[in-house]
């Protein structure tokens, strides 16, 4: 599967302040260029004492501008030039200082005078603080941050954890990967904004004794990147997942459960503050009887014990069935006849979309194929990536639901 280009075509002017995080920035770089973007690096005089030009230039294969009195610039303009190509301006690291000077509209260097000097309506501004703790906490710092994403900047992070100064808290810039995540997620239509999204995912894990359970082979893949582009459209999303071992998507409220009736008991409650409510999870349909307290032993004459089952509940069947229910998209994975089994579990669940897609052909693979079933008949997302996928669908879900509810 070729790497998917989601900045391919964007041209990002990113903007280095002073800062230890600026190693990151290093790779920021690759990252946005392996997303296909073209990368413009501007850099203060304070962050040229962390790294060197010399490195971004080649990383970025641009030279590095640094001073607003650069004559290479035919015009001598470099703060005009730079800001009517970029698509987007990223400050990473931006400094305490540097946020500072953004709030009060100082130019004093070349990168703040760019930062005033783009058309803001073209030329969005994202900003990724680094500082020690704090810094980032100090009342001046926190004001200066609301000013700015008042005047329409976007704050990205900052993290918590371990400080370059020995400290932990908040303050850490965003890994280079989360950052690169962040802007292309930026980039998306908003086409979900002013939703609430549920979702569940992965498998469950119905236990027989503390040490063995059934389960079956969902990584729960499909269902994060479902959350993750409803996210970037714009949606608040909450991912109810099984037993899985995958990153939480940036911005996305998660809840780890293990059992159906977990995760029944996760969901039932939410669905009804929710839009939407789509169920990726593959539910293990019967699950033990009784769980034994203790793990069940060997017996010495070879018998071996036998498994009494109980259905478990039809979580996505519940929610449908909720008085005030979310619009509910339904997963149907199959092994054969698709759209015949899809059709039927679509009316039999009494939802207004299913999904269907050939279960052993996609467990826990990177991409797949879908087929949407809905009451006007039948399409298919054909085979892509899940995030391409998930991306599709998202689409198909927006424009079949109506006005968002304006705010209560
Ligand atoms: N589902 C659910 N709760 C269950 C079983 C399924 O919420 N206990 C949801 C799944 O998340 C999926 C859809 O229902 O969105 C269909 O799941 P699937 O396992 O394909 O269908 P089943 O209802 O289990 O039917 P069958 O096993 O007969 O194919």
């Amino acid at each position: 599967m070729p790497e998917r280009q989601d900045l391919a075509g964007r041209h990002i002017l990113l903007g280095l302040s002073g800062g230890i995080a600026s190693y990151k920035s290093a790779e920021l770089v690759r990252e946005l260029s392996r997303a296909g973007a073209t990368v413009q690096v501007v850099m203060t005089e304070a962050a040229e004492h962390f790294i060197t030009p010399v490195t971004m230039q080649a990383l970025s294969n641009r030279p590095v501008v640094t001073s607003q009195w650069d004559a290479r610039e035919p015009n001598n303009m470099a703060h005009i030039n730079l800001t009517r190509e970029a698509d987007a301006m990223l400050i990473a690291p931006a400094s305490a200082d540097f946020i500072a000077k953004l709030v009060q509209g100082r130019a004093d260097d070349l990168l703040s005078l760019a930062c005033l000097a783009r058309p803001i309506d073209r030329c969005p501004l994202l900003v990724a603080p680094a500082m020690n703790r704090e810094m980032w906490a100090h009342p001046a710092t926190q004001r200066n941050v609301r000013q700015l994403v008042a005047d329409g900047a976007t704050l990205l992070g900052p993290g918590a954890g371990d400080q370059a100064c020995g400290e932990v808290g908040d303050g850490r810039m965003l890994e280079a990967v989360e950052l690169c995540e962040a802007m292309i997620a930026f980039f998306q239509p908003k086409l979900l904004a002013g939703r609430r999204v549920l979702i569940t995912a992965g498998p469950t894990f119905e236990p027989i004794d503390p040490v063995r359970g059934i389960t079956n082979h969902s990584s729960g893949k499909m269902g994060f990147a479902l959350a993750r582009a409803a996210q970037e459209a714009g949606a608040q999303v909450t991912l109810v997942a099984g037993p899985v071992h995958l990153p939480t998507p940036r911005g996305v409220a998660r809840l780890d459960v293990q059992t159906a009736r977990q995760m029944q008991a996760a969901v039932l409650p939410l669905a009804p503050q929710h839009d939407v409510f789509i169920a990726t999870a593959a539910v293990a349909d019967w699950r033990p009887d009784t769980t034994a307290d203790h793990k069940i032993k060997k017996q010495g004459d070879r018998r071996v014990p036998t498994l009494a089952l109980t259905e478990n509940p039809d979580i996505l069947a519940a929610v449908a069935a909720l008085p005030q229910r979310p619009y509910c998209v339904g997963f149907a994975a199959e092994s054969e006849q698709l759209l015949q089994h899809a059709s039927e579990k679509r009316l039999r669940k009494n939802i207004p979309l299913i999904v269907g897609n050939l279960g052993p052909a996609t467990f826990g693979r990177d991409d797949n194929a879908l087929l949407l079933v809905d009451e006007n008949g039948h399409h298919d997302i054909p085979h892509a990536d899940k995030l391409t996928l998930a991306r599709a669908l998202v689409g198909e879900i927006a424009g079949r639901l109506g006005q968002p509810h304006a705010p209560a």
